[in-house]
Parts: structure tokens; C-alpha cells; sequence
């Protein structure tokens, strides 16, 4: 049995990671601080044997054994989990505030949980000899200039913009990543995630989806910033965790040795913010109108992954479209919305 750290398990994305790996047979650690994830979001795990959650701040020292030590008396499955790091086979660093309104609102943190937070976990993967699977972000890329973007594109970055306490995050965790693959050998792999939505996401997390579902669902005007003719590429989580779980089983071949190990991974149907509005009015059937509001500074105008790599060396793309995913999140945010009233 594998034994995997996911590290921000009870967010959005982390906790969706959490499930397949449960389902895939790990034994999970979920380890979360609960910063703008929550509990319920990993509520169906809390039974089951092989999963255990520790609240923790990864920007503070990992020390998983004594961590574990101190869980010790609530462990169901301490046989197979002995406190010992060198029991673990992998780490998925996923803990980061994500949505610009989350970053925005904790900057330093945003930067310390991408430098000293992912430091911690590769020092782990180091003393552990794990595979490493970093959750990077398309805003590596920043406000591109090349569109689609390719994993060989430096970016486009404002480092003093109101951006750029995420962006700079992710790159420096980038960054110390490989120098740690470099000098220390370490198995690492970076996913470079594009926009992606589905259950879980926070109603008010301030991202466009939930905030269109919300003003929708209500029948009240959809928000859109500038124009609406800034362009995404949204991609459903499904097709996400399958992405990342390709990412980490992949089996580098001696050819392709020298590659970096940095895959974009997201659904390259790129539609306007414009656009996507009407879509979810649409898919919705409600009378909402469209009001616009100012671009905020340093959006991005265009963004759409180039996943040719991940096509060709991990086999995988996406394979919900997005009326589809739409169609299947809607019950969800109508659940939130419902509970909220
Ligand atoms: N959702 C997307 O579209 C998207 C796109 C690109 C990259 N990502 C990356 O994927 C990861 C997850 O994003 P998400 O959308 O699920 O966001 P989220 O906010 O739902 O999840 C982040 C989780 O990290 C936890 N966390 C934050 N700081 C922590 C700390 N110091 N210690 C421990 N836990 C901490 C939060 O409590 C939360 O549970 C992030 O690293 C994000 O940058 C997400």
C-alpha cells in the first residue's frame, strides 16, 4: 500500500485528490491548516481506515513523525502507518491560497506558504525519498504574451502588481523544486494547473464560475470585468485529478530523461469571459442580464494551455466538455445556494 501526503487536502482540488487516491487504495495524510479549505470538504474520509488528518501549517517546520506520534491514540491504522517518514511514497503539495480574492487578501502568507512552505515539504521528500507532485499554476505564465502557452514560455510577470504575491509564489516554489530535483535528485514532478472547477469550490471564493453561478442562480445580474473579451480555459475537476494522477504514475523514458518534468495541465477550449457568462445564463435558463464592471489591474488577457507534452508523454487529456461540466456542477452550487439562504 502507498502511503501519500497531500498537503492543502481539505481544499478544493486537494480534497477531490484525497478521494482517488482513498479510492485508488494510499493510505492518505491530508494535511491542512484550513486556511480557506474546510472539514467538509473531506467529511466522507474522516471513517475510513486508511485516512488521517492532520491540521498543520506547512510554513511551520513537517516534522511527520511526531505529528503522527501525537495522533497516535486516534489512528485507526497504525500498523500500516508507523510514524516513520520513511513509510511515505509520496507528497502532493497543494496547500496555497488559490483565488485572487483568497491571495489578495493574505499576500505574505500566499509568499511564505510557496517558499517556506514548499521548502518544508521538499526537506520531507528528501529525508523520505517521495515522489514530489507540485501544484503549480498557469499564472507562472502571467499576463501572456504567446497564446497558447507552451511549458517552455518564461511568462509575463508584474512582480510588483497585485498579482504578483501568488504568481511569484508559484514560481519560486517552482524554482526551488527543481533545484532540489537538480542537486538532490529528488523524483519531482510540477503540474501547472489551469483554471478548474467543480464541487467544492467556495461559493464566494471570487472566482468567475462561482461568482456567475451565484448572481445566476439568483436571477441577478452576471459580473463581468472589462469587456468580457479576456479570454480562459476552464477545466473540469474530473479530468483534473486524472491529469495529476497521470502526472505522478508517468515513467520517464530513458529518451526523454532530460525533459523537465513540468506538464501543463487544463482543457485548451478557450472561450471570452463574455462568452462563458451567456453559457452559464444559458445552462441556468435564467433572465439574467450582463452589467460590467472595471478590468482589474493586471488581468490576464489571454490564457489557454498548450498540452501537447501531456498528450504525448502521459497520455492524457481532458475529456468532459464544458457544457457538460457545467451542467454537472450546477446541482451543486444550487445545493450552496440553497444552504446560504
Ligand atoms: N483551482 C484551480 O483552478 C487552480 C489553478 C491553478 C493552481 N491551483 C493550485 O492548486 C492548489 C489547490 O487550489 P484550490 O483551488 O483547491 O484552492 P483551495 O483554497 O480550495 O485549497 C487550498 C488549501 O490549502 C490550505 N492551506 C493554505 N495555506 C496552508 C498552510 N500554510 N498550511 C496548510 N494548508 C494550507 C487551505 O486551507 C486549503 O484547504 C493550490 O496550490 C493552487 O495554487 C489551483
Amino acid at each position: 500500500m502507498q502511503i501519500s501526503l497531500v498537503t492543502g487536502g481539505a481544499g478544493f482540488l486537494g480534497s477531490h485528490i484525497c478521494d482517488r487516491l482513498i479510492e485508488e487504495g494510499h493510505h492518505v495524510i491530508c494535511m491542512d491548516n484550513l486556511l480557506t479549505g474546510s472539514k467538509k470538504n473531506i467529511d466522507q474520509l474522516f471513517d475510513h481506515d486508511r485516512f488521517t488528518f492532520l491540521n498543520h501549517d506547512v510554513t511551520e517546520t513537517i516534522d511527520l513523525p511526531k505529528l503522527l506520534e501525537d495522533k497516535k491514540d486516534t489512528l485507526k491504522d497504525t500498523k500500516n502507518l508507523t510514524p516513520k517518514t520513511k513509510n511515505l511514497d509520496n507528497i502532493f503539495h497543494f496547500a496555497s491560497p488559490a483565488s485572487p480574492k483568497d491571495y489578495q487578501e493574505y499576500p505574505i502568507h500566499t509568499l511564505k506558504v510557496g517558499a517556506l512552505g514548499t521548502h518544508h515539504a521538499l526537506g520531507l521528500a528528501k529525508a523520505a525519498n517521495t515522489k514530489f507532485l507540485l501544484a503549480s499554476s498557469s499564472e507562472v505564465y502571467g499576463d501572456p504574451q504567446v497564446n497558447p502557452q507552451p511549458e517552455d514560455y518564461w511568462g509575463h510577470v508584474n512582480p510588483v502588481g497585485p498579482r504578483s504575491a501568488y504568481d511569484e509564489a508559484k514560481r519560486y516554489g517552482e524554482s526551488i523544486t527543481m533545484a532540489y530535483h537538480n542537486k538532490h535528485n529528488i523524483d519531482t514532478r510540477i503540474a501547472r494547473i489551469f483554471n478548474t472547477y467543480g464541487s467544492r469550490m467556495r461559493l464566494r471564493d471570487g472566482r468567475a464560475l462561482p461568482n456567475f453561478m451565484r448572481q445566476a442562480i439568483k436571477g441577478k445580474p452576471l459580473t463581468v470585468f472589462g469587456d468580457g473579451s479576456q479570454t480562459r480555459s476552464f477545466c473540469f475537476v474530473d479530468d483534473m485529478v486524472e491529469g495529476i494522477i497521470s502526472l505522478l504514475t508517468w515513467n520517464p523514458t530513458p529518451n526523454a530523461k532530460d525533459l523537465t518534468p513540468v506538464f501543463n495541465l487544463g482543457n485548451p477550449d478557450e472561450i471570452s469571459i463574455l462568452e462563458f457568462a451567456n453559457e452559464v445564463i444559458e445552462i441556468t435558463d435564467t433572465a439574467s442580464e450582463i452589467t460590467h464592471e472595471p478590468l482589474p489591474e493586471n488581468d490576464p488577457q489571454v490564457r489557454r494551455p498548450d498540452i501537447s507534452k501531456a498528450k504525448e508523454l502521459l497520455d492524457w487529456s481532458p475529456e468532459v466538455s464544458r457544457r457538460k461540466g457545467l451542467n454537472k456542477v450546477l446541482p451543486y452550487f444550487k445545493e450552496q445556494i440553497n444552504k446560504e439562504a
